[in-house]
Protein backbone atom coordinates (compact mmCIF):
# COMPACT_ATOMS: atom_id res chain seq x y z
CA UNK A 1 0.00 0.00 0.00
CA UNK A 2 2.35 2.56 1.07
CA UNK A 3 4.89 1.28 -1.36
CA UNK A 4 1.79 2.62 -4.79
CA UNK A 5 1.72 5.60 -3.08
CA UNK A 6 4.95 6.63 -3.33
CA UNK A 7 4.89 4.96 -7.06
CA UNK A 8 1.40 7.76 -8.04
CA UNK A 9 3.49 10.37 -5.90
CA UNK A 10 6.72 9.56 -7.99
CA UNK A 11 4.51 9.91 -11.45
CA UNK A 12 2.58 12.78 -10.56
CA UNK A 13 4.95 14.75 -8.77
CA UNK A 14 2.43 15.45 -5.97
CA UNK A 15 0.47 17.10 -8.67
CA UNK A 16 -2.90 15.50 -7.59
CA UNK A 17 -5.58 17.04 -9.95
CA UNK A 18 -8.32 15.28 -7.46
CA UNK A 19 -7.57 17.57 -4.47
CA UNK A 20 -9.71 20.37 -6.05
CA UNK A 21 -12.05 17.58 -6.88
CA UNK A 22 -12.79 16.62 -3.61
CA UNK A 23 -16.20 18.21 -1.97
CA UNK A 24 -18.48 20.20 -3.68
CA UNK A 25 -17.07 23.21 -2.03
CA UNK A 26 -13.95 22.86 -3.65
CA UNK A 27 -15.48 22.20 -7.19
CA UNK A 28 -17.63 25.09 -6.68
CA UNK A 29 -14.60 27.28 -6.18
CA UNK A 30 -13.12 25.76 -9.22
CA UNK A 31 -15.91 25.82 -11.87
CA UNK A 32 -15.10 27.89 -14.57
CA UNK A 33 -18.52 27.89 -16.34
CA UNK A 34 -21.55 28.50 -15.08
CA UNK A 35 -25.18 28.69 -17.21
CA UNK A 36 -27.43 31.44 -15.74
CA UNK A 37 -31.47 32.91 -17.01
CA UNK A 38 -29.34 35.84 -18.97
CA UNK A 39 -27.86 32.83 -21.09
CA UNK A 40 -31.13 31.68 -22.75
CA UNK A 41 -33.44 32.49 -25.32
CA UNK A 42 -36.69 30.90 -26.03
CA UNK A 43 -37.60 29.79 -29.54
CA UNK A 44 -41.51 29.88 -30.25
CA UNK A 45 -43.68 29.12 -32.38
CA UNK A 46 -46.54 31.07 -33.33
CA UNK A 47 -50.15 29.84 -35.11
CA UNK A 48 -53.05 31.91 -36.01
CA UNK A 49 -56.17 32.40 -33.71
CA UNK A 50 -57.12 33.23 -30.61
CA UNK A 51 -56.56 30.60 -27.35
CA UNK A 52 -55.05 27.66 -28.45
CA UNK A 53 -52.08 25.62 -27.36
CA UNK A 54 -50.57 23.17 -30.05
CA UNK A 55 -48.82 20.31 -28.66
CA UNK A 56 -45.93 19.07 -31.61
CA UNK A 57 -45.75 15.94 -31.68
CA UNK A 58 -42.02 15.26 -32.53
CA UNK A 59 -41.16 18.24 -29.22
CA UNK A 60 -42.47 16.53 -26.20
CA UNK A 61 -42.99 19.94 -23.84
CA UNK A 62 -42.99 22.54 -27.10
CA UNK A 63 -46.47 23.86 -28.15
CA UNK A 64 -47.38 26.01 -30.88
CA UNK A 65 -49.34 28.87 -29.45
CA UNK A 66 -51.60 32.01 -30.91
CA UNK A 67 -50.31 35.39 -30.23
CA UNK A 68 -52.38 36.24 -27.37
CA UNK A 69 -51.25 32.90 -25.69
CA UNK A 70 -47.99 33.59 -27.22
CA UNK A 71 -48.27 36.94 -24.84
CA UNK A 72 -48.37 35.32 -21.69
CA UNK A 73 -45.52 33.31 -22.55
CA UNK A 74 -43.87 36.36 -22.91
CA UNK A 75 -44.89 37.43 -19.87
CA UNK A 76 -44.01 34.05 -17.77
CA UNK A 77 -40.76 34.12 -19.97
CA UNK A 78 -39.56 37.79 -18.43
CA UNK A 79 -40.77 37.07 -14.73
CA UNK A 80 -38.32 34.01 -15.07
CA UNK A 81 -35.57 36.84 -16.13
CA UNK A 82 -35.57 35.44 -19.75
CA UNK A 83 -33.79 38.00 -22.09
CA UNK A 84 -35.41 37.51 -25.00
CA UNK A 85 -38.03 35.28 -27.77
CA UNK A 86 -37.32 34.23 -30.85
CA UNK A 87 -40.69 33.62 -33.03
CA UNK A 88 -41.20 31.12 -35.95
CA UNK A 89 -44.42 31.27 -37.48
CA UNK A 90 -46.67 28.56 -38.93
CA UNK A 91 -48.13 30.14 -41.57
CA UNK A 92 -51.68 28.83 -42.86
CA UNK A 93 -51.03 26.92 -46.27
CA UNK A 94 -53.24 28.85 -48.11
CA UNK A 95 -51.46 32.11 -47.65
CA UNK A 96 -47.69 30.31 -49.00
CA UNK A 97 -47.03 31.02 -52.25
CA UNK A 98 -43.28 30.29 -54.55
CA UNK A 99 -42.00 33.55 -53.22
CA UNK A 100 -43.29 34.19 -50.11
CA UNK A 101 -45.32 37.14 -50.30
CA UNK A 102 -46.80 37.13 -47.11
CA UNK A 103 -43.45 37.93 -45.80
CA UNK A 104 -44.01 41.06 -46.75
CA UNK A 105 -47.77 41.56 -45.38
CA UNK A 106 -47.28 43.74 -42.29
CA UNK A 107 -49.93 42.23 -40.35
CA UNK A 108 -48.81 38.95 -40.74
CA UNK A 109 -48.50 36.54 -38.06
CA UNK A 110 -45.18 37.20 -37.29
CA UNK A 111 -45.35 41.05 -36.72
CA UNK A 112 -48.71 40.38 -34.97
CA UNK A 113 -46.75 38.68 -32.37
CA UNK A 114 -43.82 41.01 -32.19
CA UNK A 115 -46.19 43.79 -31.81
CA UNK A 116 -48.57 42.39 -29.30
CA UNK A 117 -45.59 41.16 -27.20
CA UNK A 118 -43.74 44.44 -27.07
CA UNK A 119 -46.72 46.58 -25.84
CA UNK A 120 -47.42 43.77 -23.01
CA UNK A 121 -44.10 42.65 -21.99
CA UNK A 122 -41.99 45.71 -23.64
CA UNK A 123 -38.54 44.44 -21.69
CA UNK A 124 -38.69 41.16 -23.12
CA UNK A 125 -36.53 40.97 -25.98
CA UNK A 126 -37.87 39.83 -29.57
CA UNK A 127 -35.97 38.48 -32.29
CA UNK A 128 -37.36 37.62 -35.46
CA UNK A 129 -35.99 34.94 -38.60
CA UNK A 130 -36.37 36.64 -41.94
CA UNK A 131 -36.10 33.60 -43.52
CA UNK A 132 -38.76 32.95 -46.17
CA UNK A 133 -39.33 29.28 -45.73
CA UNK A 134 -42.34 29.89 -43.29
CA UNK A 135 -44.15 31.64 -46.29
CA UNK A 136 -43.00 29.59 -49.19
CA UNK A 137 -45.17 27.15 -50.65
CA UNK A 138 -41.78 24.69 -51.06
CA UNK A 139 -40.27 24.94 -47.74
CA UNK A 140 -37.43 26.75 -49.25
CA UNK A 141 -35.87 29.95 -47.59
CA UNK A 142 -35.99 31.71 -50.70
CA UNK A 143 -37.65 32.54 -53.56
CA UNK A 144 -37.49 29.62 -56.03
CA UNK A 145 -37.56 30.27 -59.99
CA UNK A 146 -37.25 27.32 -62.23
CA UNK A 147 -35.02 24.88 -60.26
CA UNK A 148 -33.15 27.41 -58.83
CA UNK A 149 -33.39 29.34 -55.24
CA UNK A 150 -32.54 32.85 -56.51
CA UNK A 151 -29.86 34.97 -54.44
CA UNK A 152 -29.92 38.34 -55.22
CA UNK A 153 -33.88 38.95 -55.40
CA UNK A 154 -34.22 36.69 -52.21
CA UNK A 155 -32.00 39.13 -50.28
CA UNK A 156 -33.83 42.17 -51.46
CA UNK A 157 -37.60 40.78 -49.91
CA UNK A 158 -35.81 39.71 -47.08
CA UNK A 159 -34.17 42.93 -46.40
CA UNK A 160 -37.81 44.47 -47.04
CA UNK A 161 -39.27 41.99 -44.94
CA UNK A 162 -36.62 43.04 -42.24
CA UNK A 163 -38.39 46.90 -41.90
CA UNK A 164 -41.71 45.69 -41.71
CA UNK A 165 -40.50 43.39 -38.88
CA UNK A 166 -38.35 46.32 -37.13
CA UNK A 167 -41.28 48.08 -37.79
CA UNK A 168 -43.68 46.18 -35.63
CA UNK A 169 -41.52 46.05 -33.07
CA UNK A 170 -38.61 43.29 -33.81
CA UNK A 171 -35.35 44.23 -31.53
CA UNK A 172 -32.75 42.06 -33.29
CA UNK A 173 -33.41 40.54 -37.38
CA UNK A 174 -31.94 36.84 -37.06
CA UNK A 175 -31.35 36.11 -40.82
CA UNK A 176 -31.19 32.36 -41.15
CA UNK A 177 -31.37 31.92 -44.88
CA UNK A 178 -27.90 31.74 -45.65
CA UNK A 179 -28.01 34.14 -48.86
CA UNK A 180 -25.09 35.95 -49.94
CA UNK A 181 -25.07 39.50 -49.07
CA UNK A 182 -27.88 39.46 -46.86
CA UNK A 183 -26.49 41.54 -43.33
CA UNK A 184 -25.19 43.74 -45.52
CA UNK A 185 -28.72 44.58 -47.46
CA UNK A 186 -30.89 44.42 -43.97
CA UNK A 187 -28.11 46.88 -42.39
CA UNK A 188 -28.32 49.30 -45.39
CA UNK A 189 -32.34 48.89 -45.30
CA UNK A 190 -33.02 49.39 -41.23
CA UNK A 191 -30.59 52.34 -40.87
CA UNK A 192 -32.59 53.81 -44.06
CA UNK A 193 -35.61 52.86 -42.31
CA UNK A 194 -34.42 54.79 -39.37
CA UNK A 195 -34.11 51.45 -37.27
CA UNK A 196 -30.29 52.14 -36.50
CA UNK A 197 -30.86 50.57 -32.79
CA UNK A 198 -31.89 47.44 -34.56
CA UNK A 199 -29.68 44.72 -34.00
CA UNK A 200 -28.65 41.94 -36.38
CA UNK A 201 -28.04 38.61 -34.99
CA UNK A 202 -26.86 36.76 -38.18
CA UNK A 203 -27.27 32.64 -38.61
CA UNK A 204 -23.78 32.73 -39.79
CA UNK A 205 -22.67 29.49 -40.08
CA UNK A 206 -26.27 27.74 -40.22
CA UNK A 207 -25.55 23.78 -41.38
CA UNK A 208 -27.34 21.63 -44.13
CA UNK A 209 -28.18 19.20 -41.43
CA UNK A 210 -30.52 16.64 -40.11
CA UNK A 211 -31.15 18.25 -37.13
CA UNK A 212 -34.08 20.10 -37.99
CA UNK A 213 -36.66 17.56 -38.40
CA UNK A 214 -38.78 18.36 -35.93
CA UNK A 215 -38.98 22.18 -36.84
CA UNK A 216 -39.83 21.75 -39.96
CA UNK A 217 -43.11 19.54 -38.21
CA UNK A 218 -44.00 22.47 -36.54
CA UNK A 219 -43.86 25.11 -39.10
CA UNK A 220 -45.15 22.88 -41.29
CA UNK A 221 -42.61 22.70 -44.34
CA UNK A 222 -41.39 19.32 -43.87
CA UNK A 223 -43.89 17.86 -46.01
CA UNK A 224 -43.86 20.55 -49.02
CA UNK A 225 -39.66 20.91 -49.23
CA UNK A 226 -38.50 19.63 -52.66
CA UNK A 227 -34.70 18.77 -52.91
CA UNK A 228 -32.83 19.66 -50.02
CA UNK A 229 -31.08 23.38 -49.04
CA UNK A 230 -27.42 21.94 -49.80
CA UNK A 231 -26.82 24.59 -52.06
CA UNK A 232 -27.30 27.36 -49.30
CA UNK A 233 -26.08 25.86 -45.94
CA UNK A 234 -23.35 24.79 -45.18
CA UNK A 235 -21.76 21.45 -45.68
CA UNK A 236 -21.38 19.70 -42.09
CA UNK A 237 -17.94 18.95 -43.38
CA UNK A 238 -16.53 22.45 -43.77
CA UNK A 239 -15.35 24.30 -40.68
CA UNK A 240 -12.52 26.75 -42.47
CA UNK A 241 -15.33 27.56 -45.05
CA UNK A 242 -17.76 28.16 -42.05
CA UNK A 243 -15.28 30.81 -40.83
CA UNK A 244 -15.47 32.17 -43.73
CA UNK A 245 -18.79 32.89 -44.23
CA UNK A 246 -18.73 34.24 -40.86
CA UNK A 247 -16.23 36.23 -41.35
CA UNK A 248 -18.04 38.07 -44.32
CA UNK A 249 -21.32 38.67 -41.97
CA UNK A 250 -19.24 40.58 -39.83
CA UNK A 251 -17.68 42.67 -42.50
CA UNK A 252 -21.28 43.59 -43.54
CA UNK A 253 -22.18 44.74 -40.38
CA UNK A 254 -23.52 41.51 -38.07
CA UNK A 255 -23.36 42.32 -34.31
CA UNK A 256 -23.81 38.89 -33.36
CA UNK A 257 -23.31 35.84 -34.78
CA UNK A 258 -25.15 32.58 -34.25
CA UNK A 259 -23.52 28.30 -34.82
CA UNK A 260 -26.50 26.27 -35.77
CA UNK A 261 -27.21 23.26 -35.13
CA UNK A 262 -25.61 23.62 -31.70
CA UNK A 263 -23.43 20.29 -30.11
CA UNK A 264 -22.24 18.82 -32.71
CA UNK A 265 -20.72 21.89 -34.15
CA UNK A 266 -18.83 23.56 -30.83
CA UNK A 267 -15.79 23.42 -32.82
CA UNK A 268 -17.30 26.19 -34.94
CA UNK A 269 -18.51 28.02 -31.98
CA UNK A 270 -14.86 27.85 -30.38
CA UNK A 271 -13.62 29.41 -33.83
CA UNK A 272 -16.06 31.86 -34.52
CA UNK A 273 -15.69 32.97 -30.68
CA UNK A 274 -12.00 33.44 -31.28
CA UNK A 275 -11.75 34.96 -34.64
CA UNK A 276 -14.03 37.58 -34.18
CA UNK A 277 -14.94 38.05 -30.26
CA UNK A 278 -18.34 38.96 -31.10
CA UNK A 279 -21.43 37.62 -28.87
CA UNK A 280 -21.78 34.19 -30.22
CA UNK A 281 -25.02 31.78 -29.70
CA UNK A 282 -25.53 28.64 -30.45
CA UNK A 283 -28.62 27.43 -31.45
CA UNK A 284 -29.79 24.45 -29.76
CA UNK A 285 -31.69 22.46 -32.48
CA UNK A 286 -34.94 20.69 -32.74
CA UNK A 287 -33.72 17.41 -33.48
CA UNK A 288 -31.22 17.90 -30.39
CA UNK A 289 -34.10 18.60 -27.85
CA UNK A 290 -36.02 15.77 -29.05
CA UNK A 291 -33.23 13.21 -28.90
CA UNK A 292 -32.70 14.32 -25.32
CA UNK A 293 -36.76 13.71 -24.55
CA UNK A 294 -36.70 11.03 -26.09
CA UNK A 295 -33.74 9.10 -24.73
CA UNK A 296 -34.85 11.02 -21.08
CA UNK A 297 -38.82 9.30 -21.75
CA UNK A 298 -37.32 5.94 -22.29
CA UNK A 299 -35.60 6.27 -19.57
CA UNK A 300 -32.36 6.00 -20.98
CA UNK A 301 -30.81 8.95 -19.57
CA UNK A 302 -31.23 11.47 -16.94
CA UNK A 303 -33.03 14.54 -18.98
CA UNK A 304 -33.09 17.26 -16.67
CA UNK A 305 -28.98 16.57 -15.83
CA UNK A 306 -28.11 15.77 -19.98
CA UNK A 307 -30.13 19.87 -20.38
CA UNK A 308 -27.91 21.57 -17.98
CA UNK A 309 -24.92 19.50 -19.28
CA UNK A 310 -25.51 20.24 -22.90
CA UNK A 311 -26.14 24.03 -21.97
CA UNK A 312 -22.80 24.32 -19.87
CA UNK A 313 -21.28 22.72 -22.87
CA UNK A 314 -21.97 25.74 -25.27
CA UNK A 315 -21.21 27.97 -22.51
CA UNK A 316 -17.63 26.10 -21.75
CA UNK A 317 -17.44 26.43 -26.25
CA UNK A 318 -17.12 30.19 -25.55
CA UNK A 319 -20.99 31.30 -26.30
CA UNK A 320 -22.58 33.85 -24.91
CA UNK A 321 -26.19 32.29 -25.11
CA UNK A 322 -27.84 29.59 -26.40
CA UNK A 323 -30.80 28.85 -28.39
CA UNK A 324 -32.66 26.62 -27.04
CA UNK A 325 -36.59 24.72 -26.38
CA UNK A 326 -35.23 24.18 -22.82
CA UNK A 327 -35.30 27.64 -21.85
CA UNK A 328 -38.59 27.64 -19.82
CA UNK A 329 -37.44 24.53 -18.04
CA UNK A 330 -33.78 25.47 -17.27
CA UNK A 331 -35.12 29.19 -16.04
CA UNK A 332 -37.49 27.36 -13.76
CA UNK A 333 -34.32 24.64 -12.33
CA UNK A 334 -32.37 27.84 -11.90
CA UNK A 335 -34.95 29.99 -10.07
CA UNK A 336 -35.21 26.81 -7.63
CA UNK A 337 -31.43 26.23 -7.20
C1 LIG B 1 -35.19 27.83 -41.67
C2 LIG B 1 -35.06 27.49 -40.23
C3 LIG B 1 -34.66 26.25 -39.75
C4 LIG B 1 -34.74 26.30 -38.36
C5 LIG B 1 -35.13 27.58 -38.01
N1 LIG B 1 -35.34 28.32 -39.20
C6 LIG B 1 -34.12 25.07 -40.44
C7 LIG B 1 -34.79 24.52 -41.61
O1 LIG B 1 -35.89 23.97 -41.53
O2 LIG B 1 -34.20 24.57 -42.65
C8 LIG B 1 -34.44 25.14 -37.49
C9 LIG B 1 -34.74 25.26 -36.08
C10 LIG B 1 -34.76 23.96 -35.36
O3 LIG B 1 -34.56 22.88 -35.94
O4 LIG B 1 -34.97 24.01 -34.15
N2 LIG B 1 -34.98 29.10 -42.03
Amino acid sequence: MENKTHLVDEITGHRRMRRNRKADWTRRMVQENRLTVDDLIWPIFLIPGTGILEPIPAMPGVNRMTVDKAVEAAKEAADLGIPALATFPNIEMELRDETGSNSLEKNNLINLASAAIKKAVPNIGVITDVALDPFTSHGHDGILRGNEIVNDETVEQVALAAVYQADAGADIIAPSEMMDGRIGAIRQALDAAGHQSVGIMSYATKFSSAFYGPYREAISTGGLLKGDKKTYYIDPANGTEAVRDATLDVEEGADMLMVKPGLPYLDICWRLKEAFGLPTFAYQVSGEYAMIKAAAANGWIDGERVMLETLLAFKRAGCDGILTYFAMDVARHLARK
